[in-house]
C-alpha cells in the first residue's frame, strides 16, 4: 500500500514537473489538474468556476423553502445513486466531481438504481459507534474502518461522512448512537483509529460535527453557550486528538452556533484553532444546509458548502465583485479543496468494482459487535447458556432487531439477523408458536402506524402482550426466559424521558410477569438491551438474573448476541458512557436540550422549521463520570464498568519515577485468574491536586485492551504519561497548565473502583501550551465549579 502510494505520488510529482515545463513552453494553454501546479489551475479558473467548486451540486429533493439545483446540475448523471452529495466538476481544467456519502455505521447509498433489481448496491451495516467505543479497542476500530473504507472505495465514493464524534453530553441526545462516548479521550482515540482504517483505502473521511453539537432540538439554529475551558477540555479535545493523530481529509462543521457564532462561520474555530493551532491540512465542509452566510463561511475557512445552493455561489461571486470578499480568500478555499481532490479516487479515475466484499465484511461486523457488548449483570453465572438450552424468547426487538439508528447514520443493508435467527443458528431451542405470534403482531402494528415524515424515525410500537397462562406454560416447557428491550432514535429528534429513557408501563409489567412465572419454576431471566444510548435500569434490574447490553449491533446482530450468550465469545466491553440511576441525576438534565428564543431571526431561510434556541452548558467540564464521581452521585452503572465470564487480577502499578519531569512511564501486569480465556480493558485515571483550577475527582488519561488471555496468562501494558495529560485549561491565561503538586495515577475498573495507585510529584507549575483567546462566552457566564 505504502509502496503504491509512493509510486503514485512520484508519478504525480513527475507529471507536475512535466506539466509546468509544457505550459512554460506555451504548449498547453489550458492547465490540467495534476499536470500543472495548483496555482496555475487557480489562475485559470473564472470566479464563477471557483464559486461552483466551493458550493456543492445541490440536493435534488423537493424541500419547501430550499432552492433547487441549477438545471445544468440536475442533468448531470449521478455517479453513485443515493450518495449524500457531490462537488461540481470543471472538466476543462481536469477537475473531477467528488462524491460524498454517509455515514458512521456503513456506506449509505441507494441499494437499487433506477428500479433495476438485477444488480444491487447494498452496504454492510456495522455496529454503531457507541458499541465500537465500548470495545475500548482502537485496533479493532481501525479494522472496522478499513472494512468500511473498502466499500467506500469499491463503490467509487471519495469521502465518507464519518466518523461522528460529538460528546454524549446527555443520554437523550438523539444521535448519541452515532457518537462514541462522554469522554473526549475515548472519542478522539476511536475517531483517529477509524479514520486511519478508512483512509488506508485511499479514500477520505469527514470528522463531524465540529463542534459542541450535542442535541437535535432546533439543531440548525441553536446556540451552544459554553465556557472556553469546557470547550477546550471536553468538546474540542476529541477533535484535536483525531486531527493530530490521523489527519482526516476533511472536517464537517456543525449546524449550531457556539457562543453566538455559527460553527461554520467561526474563523476562531475553523482557522485559529483547527488550522493554526492543530495543524489541520484538509478542507472544511458545512453540514447539510448549515449556517446562513456563505461569505462569512469562506472567510471563516469553511471551504465547501454542502449540499450547495445556487444563491450561495451567487453570493460569493457578488462579494468578490464588490470587494467585500477578498479574491485571495477564495483562492485559499479553492486550493484546499483542490489539494484533497488530487488525493481522491475520482481524480485517479481508476475503475471500481461496485462489488464490495459483503460476505467478508459481514464477518467483521459480526465479530466486532461481540467485542463492544457489555455484560452489566450476571448473578450466579446465569450466563453463558449451553447451546442446547430451551429459550422462551420475549420482546419485539428479539424478532425485529434494531441494527442501528435512523437518519443519515442508517445503512441500506441487505439483511438484519434477528435474535431468534441468531439463537436458532447457534443451536438454541426456541418456541415456534411464540415466534409466529411476535412476527404477526409486529407486522400488524407496523402496517397500522402512521407513515413518518420524510427522514424521521417511525413511531416505536408497544410491546406485544403475553397472557399469564401462556407465560406459565412457557416457564414449564423452557429452561430460561430471554427478554429483549429495544430503543431507537435518529436525526432531527432527541429522545424522551417517558417510554424511552424510562421503561414503559407495559415493558415493566411484562418483565415482572416473565420473572414471576420463570422464577416460580426456579428458572432464570436474562434481559438483552438492544439500545443506542443509556436507559433507566435501577427500578427493574433486580428482576433479571443477567443483563447483556448488546447496543445496536449492526446487521449480524442476532449472531453476535448469540455468540456472547453462548460463551463462544467472552464479553469484554466496558461502558464508555455512564448509566445514571435516574434522568434527574444527569448534570445537564435541567438545561438539555435548551429553550427556544423569541423575537430572534438567525437564518434567512428556515427550511426545516428550526427555531432560534439556546443550550446553556452550565455543567461546564463536569460531563458524565467527571460529574458523578466528583459530586458523589452514584450511577446505576459506572463509566468503565463491564463484567466478564472470567476474572482478572492486577500486579503492582510501576512508575518510572515519582518525580515528574517531562514524562513518566506507567506499567502494570494483568492476569486472567478465571477459568476461560478473556480480554481485560486496563484504564488509567489521574487525580490532580486541587490548586487554582477546579479539577474533576479523576479523569481517564490512558487505556489499553489486552489480547485474549488464557487462564493464568499475564500481559503487561504500559503508557507514557506526558505533561499534557496532567494539564487543565486555564481560561485566565488561555493556556494548558499542569499545576505543581501530587498527582495520583489510578488503575481502576471505573473512576470509583480503584485497583492500584502510584503517586507522582510535579515540583512547580508547567505551562504546557499557550493558545489563542477564542470562542469566548457572553460576559458573566459561569459554569459549575467544584468546591474544595
Ligand atoms: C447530517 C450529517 C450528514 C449530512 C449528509 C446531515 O443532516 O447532520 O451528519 O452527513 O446530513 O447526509
Amino acid at each position: 500500500m505504502l509502496k503504491k502510494t509512493l509510486i503514485s505520488s512520484s508519478i504525480i510529482a513527475l507529471t507536475l514537473v512535466l506539466g509546468s515545463v509544457q505550459s512554460q513552453l506555451g504548449q498547453n494553454t489550458l492547465p490540467q489538474l495534476g499536470k500543472n501546479t495548483i496555482k496555475e489551475i487557480i489562475a485559470a479558473m473564472t470566479i464563477e468556476e471557483k464559486a461552483n467548486l466551493l458550493v456543492g451540486m445541490g440536493f435534488n429533493v423537493n424541500i419547501p423553502g430550499v432552492p433547487s439545483p441549477s438545471e445544468a446540475d440536475k442533468k448531470l448523471a449521478e455517479k453513485v445513486v443515493g450518495a449524500a452529495g457531490r462537488t461540481h466538476p470543471i472538466p476543462r481544467l481536469g477537475i473531477p466531481s467528488l462524491t460524498l456519502s454517509d455515514g458512521p455505521a456503513g456506506v449509505r447509498i441507494s441499494p437499487i438504481r433506477n428500479g433495476d433489481t438485477s444488480k444491487t448496491y447494498y452496504a454492510t451495516g456495522f455496529p454503531i459507534a457507541t458499541l465500537l467505543a465500548s470495545s475500548w479497542d482502537t485496533d479493532l476500530v481501525t479494522r472496522v474502518g478499513a472494512a468500511q473504507g473498502s466499500e467506500v472505495r469499491d463503490y467509487g465514493i471519495d469521502i465518507l461522512l464519518a466518523p461522528a464524534m460529538n460528546i454524549h453530553r446527555n443520554p437523550l441526545g438523539g444521535r448519541n448512537f452515532e457518537y462514541y462516548s462522554e469522554d473526549p479521550l475515548i472519542a478522539g482515540k476511536m475517531a483517529a483509529a477509524f479514520v486511519r482504517g478508512i483512509q488506508s483505502n485511499g479514500v477520505g473521511t469527514s470528522i463531524k460535527h465540529f463542534a459542541a453539537n450535542n442535541q437535535e432540538f432546533n439543531r440548525m439554529q441553536s446556540n451552544s453557550v459554553v465556557s472556553e475551558r469546557a470547550l477546550r477540555e471536553i468538546y474540542l479535545r476529541g477533535f484535536e486528538i483525531a486531527v493530530k493523530e490521523s489527519q482526516p481529509w476533511t472536517v464537517m462543521s456543525s449546524y449550531n452556533l457556539i457562543n453566538g457564532t455559527y460553527a461554520s462561520q467561526s474563523k476562531e474555530l475553523l482557522t485559529s484553532v483547527l488550522r493554526e493551532e492543530w495543524g489541520f491540512k484538509g478542507f472544511v465542509m458545512t453540514d447539510w444546509f448549515g449556517g446562513n452566510n456563505p461569505v462569512d463561511q469562506m472567510r471563516a475557512g469553511n471551504d465547501l458548502l454542502m449540499p450547495g445552493l445556487v444563491p450561495q455561489a451567487q453570493a460569493i461571486v457578488k462579494a468578490v465583485a464588490d470587494g467585500t470578499l477578498a479574491r485571495e480568500q477564495v483562492d485559499a478555499n479553492v486550493e484546499r479543496v483542490l489539494n484533497i481532490i488530487l488525493l481522491s479516487p475520482s481524480f485517479r479515475n481508476g475503475p471500481y468494482s461496485n462489488q464490495p466484499d459483503l460476505t467478508g465484511n459481514a464477518q467483521i461486523a459480526r465479530q466486532t459487535a461481540t467485542e463492544g457488548m457489555v455484560l452489566l449483570k450476571n448473578d450466579n453465572n446465569a450466563l453463558p447458556l449451553a447451546t442446547n438450552t430451551k429459550v422462551a424468547l420475549f420482546g419485539n426487538a428479539s424478532y425485529d432487531l434494531i441494527a442501528g439508528g435512523t437518519g443519515s447514520g442508517d445503512v441500506n443493508k441487505k439483511y438484519v439477523v434477528s435474535l431468534d435467527q441468531g439463537l436458532a443458528g447457534a443451536g438454541f431451542g426456541l418456541d415456534e408458536t411464540l415466534k409466529q405470534k411476535y412476527n404477526r403482531f409486529i407486522a400488524d402494528q407496523k402496517a397500522k402506524r402512521p407513515k413518518p415524515a420524510p427522514f424521521m424515525m417511525p413511531a416505536p410500537i408497544a410491546e406485544a402482550p403475553i397472557e399469564n397462562e401462556r407465560l406459565k406454560q412457557l416457564a414449564n416447557d423452557k429452561d430460561v426466559a430471554l427478554f429483549t428491550i429495544g430503543r431507537n432514535s435518529g436525526e432531527f429528534a432527541d429522545r424522551h424521558v417517558e417510554n424511552d429513557f424510562n421503561l414503559s408501563t407495559t415493558e415493566h409489567a411484562l418483565l415482572e410477569d416473565i420473572t414471576n412465572a420463570f422464577h416460580a419454576k426456579g428458572k432464570k431471566v436474562i434481559v438483552v438491551l438492544n439500545i443506542g444510548g443509556p436507559i433507566e435500569v435501577n427500578t427493574w434490574r433486580s428482576l433479571a438474573d443477567a443483563v447483556l447490553l448488546a447496543w445496536q449491533p449492526g446487521q449480524e446482530g442476532g449472531n453476535s448476541i448469540a455468540d456472547v450468550l453462548s460463551g463462544k465469545v467472552n464479553p469484554s466491553g466496558k461502558l464508555a458512557t455512564t448509566f445514571p440511576i435516574s434522568y434527574s441525576d444527569v448534570p445537564s438534565a435541567k438545561t438539555f436540550p435548551g429553550r427556544e428564543l423569541s423575537g430572534v431571526t438567525l437564518m434567512l431561510t428556515n427550511p426545516f422549521g428550526n427555531k432560534p434556541a439556546e443550550a446553556v452548558y452550565d455543567e461546564g467540564i463536569f460531563v458524565g463520570y467527571r460529574y458523578y464521581n466528583s459530586f458523589g452521585i452514584k450511577p446505576a452503572y459506572d463509566f468503565g464498568y463491564g463484567l466478564s465470564y472470567t476474572t482478572f487480577s492486577y500486579g503492582p502499578l510501576k512508575v518510572s519515577s515519582n518525580k515528574f519531569n517531562d514524562k513518566v512511564t506507567a506499567s502494570i501486569s494483568v492476569q486472567n485468574t478465571g477459568k476461560v480465556p478473556g480480554k481485560e480493558v486496563v484504564q488509567l485515571y489521574v487525580s490532580a491536586p486541587q490548586q487554582k483550577l477546579t479539577k474533576p475527582a479523576s479523569e481517564l488519561k490512558a487505556f489499553a485492551k489486552t489480547r485474549l488471555l488464557k487462564p493464568a496468562e499475564t500481559q503487561t501494558v504500559s503508557w507514557v504519561i506526558t505533561a499534557r495529560e496532567l494539564a487543565s485549561f486555564d481560561t485566565a491565561s488561555s493556556s494548558w497548565i499542569a499545576e505543581g503538586g501530587t498527582y495520583t495515577l489510578n488503575i481502576a475498573t471505573s473512576p470509583s473502583d480503584v485497583k492500584r495507585s502510584a503517586k507522582v510529584e510535579l515540583e512547580k507549575d508547567l505551562v504546557v501550551e499557550k493558545t489563542k483567546k477564542v470562542l469566548v462566552p457572553p460576559a458573566g457566564f459561569k459554569d459549575l465549579q467544584r468546591t474544595r
